[in-house]
């Protein structure tokens, strides 16, 4: 018996990096998996490369009938929502002096509008089902404190932590743990950006930031994808039906330090 045979998950932003790897988690426990991303053609080669029970799915998070299409695709194809990871999130940084509306709006639209959301969305279809859900928010440990250079991201992100904190005491009483994962630093395309947009705002050599930030992170490194596995299947499983509108830091103490 796998931990998650017979779910049905949906995974936003998961034709790449941190979504790609839960998509992989999860088949491997037995679920069947909806690869939702933006980039349809992305999702749908990631969906091709994971198998049989892996399919794409588009969804603009930012977009209400686009959700409702993509929880729509799910029920059409699975027949019903247990699990929804709210993954796909946009990251910029900037002094706070430059900081542009157009910025604001991006990150708050697809971080936090496209959270609530598609959180929203899953909640009434696991309520109309009736027999509760697990909802996984991707939050940072970016949420937990500021940066000098990355105000908007850090605020989504604690948005994140605390929407999670109000809608885990609110859809608890359905039977719907919402709970959030606080990564530390994890490679990937999202980092390459990171590194790239720090080069540009603090003059540094490309893959400069990234050698100083893992030289810092306690556990000596960062974290692959594959690192934070565990914890998303944990908090996808019965194993957590008494876990609620917690933030769990997966960061190789990076947090604590
Ligand atoms: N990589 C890290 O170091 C790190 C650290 C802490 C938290 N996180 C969080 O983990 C999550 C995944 O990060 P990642 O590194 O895999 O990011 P990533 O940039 O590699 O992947 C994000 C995915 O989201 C998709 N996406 C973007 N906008 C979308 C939209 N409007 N609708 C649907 N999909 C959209 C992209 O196409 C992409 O496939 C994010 O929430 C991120 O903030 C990442």
């Amino acid at each position: 018996m796998k931990r998650l045979d017979g779910k049905s998950a949906l995974i936003t932003g998961a034709a790449r990096g941190i979504g790609r790897g839960f998509a992989e988690a999860y088949l491997r426990e037995g679920a069947q998996v909806a690869v939702a991303d933006i980039d349809l053609a992305a999702a749908q080669a990631t969906a091709d490369a994971l198998g049989e029970n892996a399919y794409a799915v588009q969804v603009d998070v930012t977009d209400q009938a686009s959700i409702d299409a993509a929880i729509a695709m799910v029920i059409q194809t699975v027949g019903k929502l247990d699990i929804l990871v709210n993954n796909a999130a946009l990251f910029d940084a900037a002094e706070t002096v430059d900081i542009t509306r157009e910025s604001y709006e991006k990150l708050y639209d697809v971080n936090v509008a496209g959270t609530l959301f598609t959180m929203q969305a899953a909640a009434k279809q696991m309520i109309a089902q009736g027999h509760g859900g697990k909802i996984i928010n991707m939050a940072s440990q970016a949420g937990r404190r500021g940066e000098p250079l990355v105000l908007v991201y850090c605020s989504t992100k604690a948005a994140v932590i605390s929407m999670t904190q109000s809608a885990g005491l609110n859809l608890i009483g359905h039977g719907i743990n919402v709970n959030a994962i606080a990564p530390g630093v994890v490679d990937g395309a999202h980092w390459d950006h990171v590194d790239a947009t720090f080069a540009r705002l603090e003059g540094k050599a490309p893959g400069q930031k990234k050698a100083e930030v893992a030289a810092g992170v306690p556990a000596g490194r960062f974290a692959t994808p594959d690192d934070l596995t565990g914890m998303a299947v944990f908090l996808a499983s019965p194993e957590a039906d008494y876990i609620v509108a917690q933030c769990y830091n997966v960061d190789g103490g990076q947090w604590m330090s």
